[in-house]
């Protein structure tokens, strides 16, 4: 469809469709998803391809210029990121500002919207090469922001990172280096997060993605749209379920173990508990990132030498849903926050990380399709609504209410 022959057409008939879980916002060429077969895509390559055979960067180049690069291109776009990955001490302040309490989605939100006055030509985009300096400019300070709201909640110094690191390895550097050590890391941690990344890359017009598009319509630019991004991904029933799914493990753990009380609490219509981790708006039969993950965990941990009785606990939840009329009616099995929490764990990343792990990764998603809007010159989002309150009615002066 031509964007311009939609544009005008307002008025008439409005449709109703709460949570817009048959609307379409948006046409895109970015990733494929079949929520009955259980197929996702990025341009076109199978998830499972990408996550055996590709790493991080690789991915976030396919996702924002549209094909795999060539070891030229790929070479180029890492020394670019490198060469951006400064940022201005006074953005210490700003960190310094937070309580030790915030949580780091939210040191995170306000910092990427910080960069904005250290950055305000990011703001211009209409030529490509500003628009490709943006993105570099983002993709190269967002972990270094990342790695220091961890460091903040640990009271840790922080670190600037290597260039002589890719870009995986340099994260976990700037996350987990200690102060008078040499840095190294186990290769099988960095293929895991790698791979983690990767899975979370891109999912099409998801509930931060859509925020990302809409934001960007009224063209605020794409650190303004990321930060939006972050925030609507740290709820619950999005990206912050990874967190809440690792906590609802342990609970269930603390109180014995008993995975048969939380599944009918689960199904308790009067109980406000949900299973974290499980169901997806689109996936209904089976999430292909979570088959991914749940064969990684057992890997990761194996490789690692580590045992977690949450793993065990998780592996009992699932094995109960799949045999549950209530679950299987619903069509409701685990997503990718449902194992991610384990391995996460498992590479010492703490709890109130996950969600920021998950921004990390769908960073390059959220660009793409920031500059699939932007140049495909989207109108501003802006939806209808169905007036239910009160018709009009006369004011009455204060002294007569
Ligand atoms: N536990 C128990 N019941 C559930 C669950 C769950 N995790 N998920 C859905 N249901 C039930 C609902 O109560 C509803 O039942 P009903 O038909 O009897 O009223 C039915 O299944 C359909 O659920 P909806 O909430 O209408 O489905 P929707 O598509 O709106 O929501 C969502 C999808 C938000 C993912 C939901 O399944 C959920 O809350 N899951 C738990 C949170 C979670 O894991 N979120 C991460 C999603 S993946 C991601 O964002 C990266």
């Amino acid at each position: 469809i031509d964007i311009k022959t939609l544009r005008g057409v307002t008025g008439g008939l409005t449709t109703l469709d709460p949570g817009y879980k048959n609307t379409g916002s948006c046409e895109s060429a970015i990733t494929f998803l079949d929520g009955e077969k259980g197929i996702l895509r990025y341009r076109g390559y199978a998830i499972e391809d990408l996550a055996e055979k590709a790493d991080f960067l690789e991915v976030a180049y396919l996702l924002i210029f549209g094909e795999l690069p060539t070891p030229e291109q790929l070479e180029k776009f890492d020394t670019d990121i490198k060469a951006e990955s400064h940022v201005d001490e006074d953005m210490k302040k700003i960190l310094d500002g937070f309580p030790k309490s915030a949580h780091p989605m939210g040191v995170l939100s306000s910092m990427t919207s910080a960069l904005i006055a250290f950055n305000p030509g990011s703001v211009n985009v209409d030529s490509e090469e500003e628009m490709y300096n943006a993105i570099v400019k983002l993709l190269a300070k967002f972990p270094v922001l990342a790695a220091w709201a961890m460091r903040k909640k640990k009271s840790q110094p922080l670190d600037y990172g290597s260039k002589s690191l890719g870009y995986v390895e340099n994260l976990h550097k700037m996350m987990f280096s200690k102060a008078n050590e040499d840095y190294s890391v186990q290769k099988e941690v960095i293929q895991a997060l790698d791979k983690l990344l990767i899975l979370h890359a891109d999912h099409e017009q998801n509930c931060s993605t859509s925020t990302v598009r809409i934001v960007g319509s009224s063209h605020a630019g794409l650190f303004a749209s990321i930060s939006a991004g972050i925030s609507a991904l740290w709820g619950p029933l999005h990206g912050g379920a990874n967190q809440a799914v690792i906590e609802m493990l342990e609970a269930i753990k603390e109180d014995g173990g008993d995975t048969k009380k939380y599944m009918a609490k689960a199904k308790d219509k009067n109980d406000p508990f949900r299973l974290m981790g499980f169901g997806h708006r689109v996936y209904k039969n089976f999430d292909p990132r979570a088959k991914i993950i749940k064969k990684s965990a057992d890997e990761v941990l194996g490789q690692l030498g580590i045992e977690d009785p949450v793993l065990d606990i998780a592996k009992g939840l699932e094995k109960e849903a799949l045999n549950d009329p209530y679950f299987v009616d619903r069509k409701l099995y685990p997503n990718v926050d449902f194992y991610s929490g384990i391995i996460y764990r498992a590479l010492g990343i703490p709890v109130e990380m996950f969600t920021v792990m998950f921004a990390l990764g769908r960073l390059p998603g959220w660009i793409a399709q920031w500059k699939e809007m932007r140049q495909r010159k989207e109108p501003i989002g802006r939806p209808r609504q169905v007036y239910i309150g009160e018709n009009h009615r006369e004011f009455k002066s204060l002294n007569k209410r």
